[in-house]
């Protein structure tokens, strides 16, 4: 190999070494098993399968972390989604929410999945088998409207 090949080569996996040690956490918080989305909401077993499959590794505090989730830049990238759908959704702390909160999210499970944007793509590229079949949009659309309308039954209640 010629040397000034050798060189660069030495200098990028040295910089990988060095990477590893720098970057986001990875962390799956304690959650309080009275807030979550099946502590608050009636879950039938078909939403909760789907919801482990597809949406659990960014939305609950229960990630399942893969292999290359511990290798820089990749752990970056996962990290900052994952960190991310939290911020927006997170069935582990469903019971943080307003119930106008609860409700809006709720309309926008169905919306995401409709359209085809939740997971997200560079997702689907590593998990095929989280990808939604019209089937379940159909299973999450109706759960989210019935689960809507209950609150709202009980919002009214308490006016
Ligand atoms: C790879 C990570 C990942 C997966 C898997 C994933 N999401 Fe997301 N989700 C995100 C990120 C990141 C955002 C916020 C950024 C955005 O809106 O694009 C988000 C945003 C959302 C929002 C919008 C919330 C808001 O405040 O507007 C909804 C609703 C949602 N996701 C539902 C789902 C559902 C339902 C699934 C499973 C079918 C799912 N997501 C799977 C990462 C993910």
């Amino acid at each position: 190999m010629k040397k000034p090949l050798r060189y660069a080569l030495f200098v990028v996996a040295g910089g990988l070494v060095i990477a590893q040690f720098f970057g986001p956490a990875r962390t799956n918080p304690a959650s309080d098993p009275r807030l979550t989305l099946q502590a608050q909401l009636e879950v039938p077993d078909a939403v909760q399968a789907i919801v482990n499959r597809s949406c659990r590794d960014c939305h609950t505090n229960d990630t399942r972390w893969p292999w290359y989730s511990y290798l820089a830049p990749v752990s970056w990238l996962v990290v900052h989604d994952v960190n991310h759908g939290r911020s927006h959704l997170n069935f582990s702390e469903w019971g943080r929410l307003q119930p106008r909160d609860a409700e809006d999210l709720l309309e926008e499970i169905c919306e995401v999945a409709e359209k085809g944007e939740m997971p997200l793509r560079t997702y689907l590229l590593l998990h095929p088998e989280a990808r939604l079949r019209p089937a379940e949009v159909d299973t999450l659309c109706r759960w989210s409207a019935a689960a809507r309308g209950q609150l709202r039954l009980e919002r009214r209640g308490e006016k």
